[in-house]
């Protein structure tokens, strides 16, 4: 596509709605305070795309929607970092620290000293090299001297500014190197796993690992999709006119220039006693905080202080990190159970002796897969250090060699199915084991489970002890074997009555009166959860209309990506899943259908077509949003299909196009009145 001529118009919409954009990322990842939805975010960021493409000469690696690149990598390049990344000597005792802060007073030959008490964050090291106020490299920390450089992963992360605020001291700066912190936060990282477990995919272990393993991957594209996040908390090069005198406004600098810190959780201490007063309170609302801290960093204040305390080989002097307990505990894994999920998953459970952590009593920790199980070579009999983190289930932390069994063996999953017999495979690069009986009684009792399960068919009464005798006894091997249960064949089960048969039954016909969207929901089809059955068929309304649909089709809905889209095609394309929906529709199953949302109120704008010309007192990109907003189109030349055109201070030469065709011409007032704002 040959592009269009560029006007002064499209070079400063374009600018606009960089602005916009990385203002609004700025909101929400630094000041943490978003202001516009997701929905409007995405609107402002499809513009973009849609300018950039019409107007390829106006791309600019800055811009936002530049953050994926290109091909994956071979792998990693090497960095040297200029100045070392050195780490933190640790004390585990109040006493420990006490000693250090005498230590530093002592080789300042003063009294009293300020220090900076921060979250220690448990993330991944990362250094962003600055220059002239653009981010041109990131890398790990490596040795300390080099690492690998990810600037590519870096990139992506949305946290991360691609250029600092134009009007900061830090955009001065020849060279600032940013030194911080790659985690994720918990909420999004428990999101992530819902995820993996929908789609069959073996869970990550814990927030740190999993962003460890996003940011060294060689596909920046997978990155993308991670939720990472970034906090800066400390600086490397400086050159350029800015000059800190103490680290706190070191990070209040950074901040300035649109990068994320922690400041909100740190405090400046005047003495020791302030310090242990902060660890005190961050320890008790660690639980809390959105993301995972293990300790406390206490940093000398002064730089001048700084660099007269000076490094030692590995870490400063000026520094020290105070860690908290672990919630830990160690127990003996008395044998690994396998659990066989809906998609025949394999999952590996230790069944420990019981053990009290963090005042809470656990025999049960997941072992993941068979690739965590080998890198921590965990056998059955071993005495573990299992850990406990928030409420998330417990996990093998190491094994403890020297009490393991003389004749113990290393554990292997089995490669049949516990439960079936069937071959369990690993399919392509997966981690996890599958059955691959598609019928075997433990993902149809798994199947039957959410099927019925609160969120989806919501059968009442029907529990795992009744699924499993109803799947032992052969009397339900899919959904829809549901609906012919009589209440003889129930209540000849264990622990039922006639009673509880008939109530069993009364649920399954309530059950028949379900939304479109549950139902779609219960059928546990891989990535498709509930929010994603309800934009489904908002838009198809019943799921005849939605079976007939290709990827394509399917991905043109709002929050449809091209693996949920892949996924329901190819669950309807299997003959055995048509054949089971049309069974439970002759049982009177009978979804209701969804309606689309409903329309927005009609306003002055519904359907209409506006141009904007001349300068407004609010930038274009917030005029278009709240035309947009009000059901209108923006369109960027006057024709006899403009229904308006907004006129600001100095219009150009679309106010005489308008005029010519009689199009109706609006002032920034009357636009407003109109609008009722
Ligand atoms: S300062 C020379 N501050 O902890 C000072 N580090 O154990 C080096 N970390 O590699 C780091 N939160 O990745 C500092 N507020 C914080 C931190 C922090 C987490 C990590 C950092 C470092 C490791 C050292």
């Amino acid at each position: 596509m040959t592009e269009r001529q560029v006007s002064d118009e499209v070079v400063r919409e374009i600018a606009e709605l960089r602005q916009e954009i990385r203002y609004h990322d700025h909101l929400y990842y630094v000041l943490d305070n978003p202001k516009i939805s997701d929905a409007e975010y995405d609107r402002l960021f499809r513009r973009l795309e849609e300018m950039e493409r019409a107007y390829p000469s106006l791309l600019t690696p800055d811009s936002p929607t530049q953050r994926v690149g290109g091909k994956p990598l071979e792998k990693f390049g090497q960095v040297p970092h200029r100045l070392p990344m050195l780490s933190l000597s640790n004390v585990f005792t109040e006493d420990e620290l006490i000693d250090f802060d005498q230590r530093v007073k002592r080789t300042l030959g003063i009294s009293s000293v300020t220090y900076l008490a921060e979250p220690k964050l448990d993330g991944v090291a990362i250094e962003l090299v600055y220059e002239n106020g653009v981010l041109v490299t990131g890398s790990t920390r490596g040795d300390g001297y080099n690492g690998e450089d990810v600037t590519t992963n870096v990139r992506t992360i949305r946290a991360i500014p691609l250029r600092l605020a134009p009007d900061s001291a830090l955009s001065k700066m020849s060279v600032l190197d940013v030194r911080g912190e790659i985690f994720m936060y918990r909420r999004d990282f428990d999101d992530m796993n819902r995820m993996q477990d929908e789609a069959g995919l073996p869970a990550f272990a814990n927030p740190r690992n999993a962003a460890a393993g996003a940011i060294r991957q060689l596909d920046s594209r997978i990155t993308a999709r991670r939720p990472l996040r970034f906090k800066a908390h400390g600086v490397g090069r400086l050159e350029g006119p800015f000059v800190p005198s103490t680290h706190l406004e070191t990070l209040e600098t950074m901040k300035d220039a649109g990068l994320p810190t922690n400041l909100e959780n740190s405090r400046l201490c005047h003495d020791i006693r302030a310090v242990l007063d902060h660890y005190r309170t961050l320890q008790r609302i660690r639980e809390e905080l959105s993301y995972e801290i293990d300790g406390v960093v206490i940093k000398v204040d002064s730089l001048d202080q700084q660099s007269i305390l000076g490094l030692k080989t590995r870490s400063p002097r000026w520094a020290v990190a105070y860690k908290f307990e672990p919630i830990q505990a160690t127990t003996k894994i008395v044998r690994i159970e396998v659990g066989v999920g809906r998609t025949g998953t394999l999952t590996p459970v230790a069944v420990m002796e019981p053990v009290k952590v963090g005042g809470v009593t656990v025999s049960r920790a997941t072992l993941h897969n068979q690739d965590e199980i080998d890198r921590k070579d965990i056998r059955e009999r071993d005495t573990v250090v299992i850990q406990r983190a928030g409420d998330v289930i417990p996990e093998v932390v190491e094994v403890v060699i020297e009490r393991r069994p003389a004749d113990s063996v290393p554990y292997t999953i089995p490669e049949t199915c516990p439960v079936c017999g069937s071959a369990a495979v690993r399919i392509g690069g997966e981690v996890a084991r599958r059955c691959t009986n598609v019928s075997c009684a433990a993902r149809v009792k798994e199947t039957i489970r959410h099927f019925a399960s609160r969120n989806a068919m919501d059968v009442e009464g029907l529990g795992t002890k009744l699924i499993e005798q109803l799947v032992d006894r052969r009397l339900v091997q899919n959904p829809a074997d549901l609906y012919g249960l009589d209440k003889a064949a129930l209540a000849s089960l264990e622990r039922m009555a006639e009673k509880s048969a008939s109530n069993i039954l009364e649920a399954l016909e309530r059950s028949k009166n379900v939304s479109a969207d549950r139902f779609l929901y219960s059928l546990g089809i891989p990535l498709v959860g509930e929010h994603g059955a309800r934009l489904l068929l908002q838009e198809f309304g019943t799921i005849d209309a939605l079976a007939a649909k290709s990827v394509d089709e399917l991905q043109t809905i709002r929050g449809i990506g091209p693996e949920v889209a892949q996924s329901v095609v190819a669950f309807f394309n299997e003959e055995r899943n048509r054949e089971m929906i049309a069974r439970l529709q002759e049982a009177g199953v009978n979804p209701i259908p969804l309606e689309p949302p409903p329309a927005r109120p009609d306003t002055p704008f519904s359907g209409k077509t506006v141009v904007l010309t001349g300068t407004l007192s609010i930038s274009r990109v917030e005029a278009k949003t709240l035309i947009e907003a009000a059901g209108g189109k923006v369109s960027g030349s006057v024709s006899r299909k403009t229904d308006f055109v907004l006129a600001g201070g100095d219009p150009g030469s679309k106010l005489d196009r308008a005029r010519e065709l009689g199009v109706e011409v609006l002032s920034e007032e009357q636009f407003r009145e109109k609008l009722g704002r």
